[in-house]
């Protein structure tokens, strides 16, 4: 089933997953939720007395499904905000582009249904990732593990290119 298709199943339990926000600093509650194989992962965010430590939903998501063993996300929704839908902040999309590729649907809302329906690609371009490390690792030693803990030589490193970046 293409990831499109599963995008009311994901903004169904990033609403579910809203409702268990732990924002009593902001006031600002959010629910996650990501597509990976095939399952969905649902957060909300925590915030914390400390104020830096609170922990966006978008991220706790993406935490939970990397922790059931998942390196690809697939789709994400978000429902946050008040009356308008709130995008994801640039920390979450950074985090997202490690996992997602740059056609990855992403839709956020506001709790009363108003959305808006986009790509990573389309909120993060030109970013940064793990083949720019990889590049720049393998012009100074020749070899590097890439993210899957494959030895990759500089050769190959230099033929790799992402779409969208
Ligand atoms: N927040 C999220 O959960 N996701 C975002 O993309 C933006 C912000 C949370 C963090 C904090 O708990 C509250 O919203 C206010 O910034």
């Amino acid at each position: 089933m293409k990831p499109e298709k599963r995008l009311p199943a994901l903004l169904r339990a990033a609403a579910r997953a809203r409702k268990n926000a732990y924002a009593p600093y902001s006031g600002f509650h959010v629910g996650a939720a990501v597509l990976a194989g095939g399952r969905i992962y649902a957060a909300a965010n925590v915030e914390n007395s400390a104020y830096p430590l609170s922990v966006c939903a978008e991220r706790n998501a993406i935490a939970a499904a990397v922790s059931a063993g998942h390196r690809r996300i697939d789709a994400i929704a978000i429902v946050g905000g008040s009356d308008r839908p709130a995008a994801p902040c640039g920390g979450c999309r950074q985090v997202l582009s490690e996992f997602c590729s740059p056609d990855a649907p992403v839709l956020y809302a506001a709790p009363d249904g108003q959305s808006v329906s986009t790509t990573l690609g389309a909120l993060l371009p030109h970013s940064f990732g793990p083949a720019d490390l990889l590049r720049a690792a393998v012009e100074s030693r020749g070899t590097m593990r890439d993210p899957a803990g494959t030895l990759r030589s500089a050769a190959r490193v230099r033929g790799t290119r992402r779409s969208g970046r």
